[in-house]
């Protein structure tokens, strides 16, 4: 139903670890986070997730699209979008083109969300792109044809991941910390400041996200492996 798009796919994606290497340690780990984000959520509907950090660079994008291929190799069928519209970079994770995407899903009249959506490489696993950078990302995410949006794409979707700017410097977490079901909170080792850590959880706090889990990235100990995740009590 969805159309592969006739881009530069390579045959990996240029990050995704849980791709190039699945039977790596690493990718285990990203194994372990799918089934504590899935106990996390229990008894509860969990359909749409989103990733957010403090500060840029922590690793959200790195996360949500590993987290986004070990669902789909679950047989869900996930989709992936990118809702960081100040910096997208999941076309790059999957070596797909940009040139259209969420942007126009929420701005334009007569688009087919069939028409947008891209396949990737991984089966089961779909991404929307941003598309064209919008100059009122907060108005967009909040608005009502947001909403729709998230309403139909909940039919085509098992999963459905989103990709957020930092919590710190634009509104655009917390406004889809409201909308999704969950929120997977990224803390980069060295990157990450203890300020800015409870500035991010007061962000959170304000506006009830549900807070499922913190994944503790680039943790450097040779005997333990690179991704954490810590339940979070609600
Ligand atoms: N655990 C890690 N080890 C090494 N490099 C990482 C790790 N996590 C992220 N990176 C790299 O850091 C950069 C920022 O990660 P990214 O996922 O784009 O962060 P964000 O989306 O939070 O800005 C990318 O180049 C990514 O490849
Ligand atoms: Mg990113």
């Amino acid at each position: 139903m969805f159309r592969q798009k006739k881009t530069q796919h390579n045959k990996e994606g240029n990050n995704l670890i849980t791709l190039m290497k699945p039977s790596s340690v690493i990718s285990e780990e990203f194994r372990t986070l799918r089934t504590n984000i899935q106990f996390s959520m229990v008894d509860k509907k969990f359909t749409t997730l989103m990733f957010t950090s403090a500060s840029p660079g922590e690793g959200k994008t790195t996360v949500a699209s590993n987290v986004a291929v070990v669902f789909a190799s679950q047989g869900k069928k996930v989709l992936l979008v990118d809702a960081d519209m100040r910096n997208p970079s999941v076309h790059q994770q999957f070596n797909l083109l940009n040139h259209k995407g969420l942007t126009n899903l929420l701005t334009e009249e007569k688009v087919n969300i069939q028409d947008i959506v891209q396949q990737t490489v991984v089966k089961d696993l779909f991404v929307l792109t941003c598309g064209i950078i919008p100059p009122n990302p907060s108005e967009l995410l909040a608005s009502n044809k947001m909403d729709q949006l998230m309403d139909k794409l909940t039919n085509y979707f098992d999963l459905i991941l989103f990709d957020l700017p930092p919590i710190l410097a634009v509104t655009d977490a917390q406004v889809m910390a409201n909308k999704t079901d969950g929120t997977i909170f990224v803390i980069r080792n060295g990157v990450a400041e203890k300020n800015n850590l409870y500035k991010a959880k007061e962000l959170l706090e304000h506006v009830h996200a549900n807070v499922i889990g913190v994944v503790y990235n680039d943790k450097k100990r040779s005997s333990e492996s690179a991704y954490h995740y810590y339940g979070v009590e609600n």
